[in-house]
């Protein structure tokens, strides 16, 4: 990870974009969910994908996070990620 936080303490809730590769998240976010617990925040996640959705991604998030509570997630078409105002809003609304 690059420019790890020292901590997330200060943080509730976490918005968390990736790409879908293989079907589930990069491996750096495992990296970053595993760093930090996690107990109490709130975790909304966002992944960009050529069809497979969030994949089984949420389901790893929540596994390493099981004190933590997991939104279901937006997916956007990567080729319109440009084009996601309507995503964008729905996750800033989320995490007010
Ligand atoms: C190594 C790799 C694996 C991928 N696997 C999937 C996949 O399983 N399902 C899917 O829908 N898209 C898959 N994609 C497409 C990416 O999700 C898509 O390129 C990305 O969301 C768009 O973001 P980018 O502009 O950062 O590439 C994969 C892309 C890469 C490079």
């Amino acid at each position: 990870m690059k420019n790890p936080l020292e901590s997330i303490d200060e943080y509730d809730t976490i918005v968390l974009g990736y790409p879908n590769w293989w079907g589930t998240m990069p491996m750096v976010c495992y990296t970053f969910l595993e760093s930090y617990d996690f107990t109490g925040k709130r975790i909304i996640p966002f992944c960009t994908n050529e069809g497979s959705g969030m994949g089984s991604s949420v389901r790893f998030i929540k596994k390493l996070c099981p004190g933590a509570t997991v939104e279901d997630g937006t997916p956007i078409h990567g080729a319109e990620a440009a084009y996601a105002d309507s995503e964008a809003r729905e996750i800033a609304e989320l995490a007010k």
